[in-house]
């Protein structure tokens, strides 16, 4: 099987500029094989009182592609793109988000973002 790389990146989308707000990844870069699971985490720190955490993906040579959010600390958000209904799953709590895929495929291979964003 095939190996793949996908290597996160963290980016922290906010509407204004706000101190006390962070995301970090927990392991950077990450070499997965076809067909098996890979998990990719974030932690997070905020101040502000609900968050969604979303996680896009940018292939070569294309535009980021919108994967999913789930929201945090009050935020009850859950949405997909429909593309990622069956692979692509999160949990995220207070200080952390995953991402997790299963049965990989070679187009998977991309930059992997989390983004922390304010809902209220
Ligand atoms: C939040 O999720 C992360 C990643 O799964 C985990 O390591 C951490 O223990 C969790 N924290 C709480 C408070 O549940």
């Amino acid at each position: 099987m095939p190996c793949l790389v996908l290597r996160l990146h963290l980016i922290l989308l906010l509407s204004g500029a706000v101190s006390g707000n962070s995301v970090q990844s927990i392991e950077p870069d990450m070499s997965v094989t076809e067909g098996n699971a890979v998990t990719l985490s974030c932690s997070y720190s905020t101040s502000y009182s609900g968050v969604s955490l979303q996680w896009y993906r940018q292939s070569p040579n294309q535009a980021p592609q919108y994967i999913l959010q789930r929201g945090a600390k009050g935020s009850t958000i859950s949405d997909h793109a429909d593309f990622a209904l069956t692979r692509f799953t999160s949990e995220t709590n207070a200080t952390a988000t995953v991402l997790i895929i299963k049965d990989l495929e070679l187009a998977d291979r991309a930059v992997y973002y989390c983004a922390l964003n304010e809902t209220q």
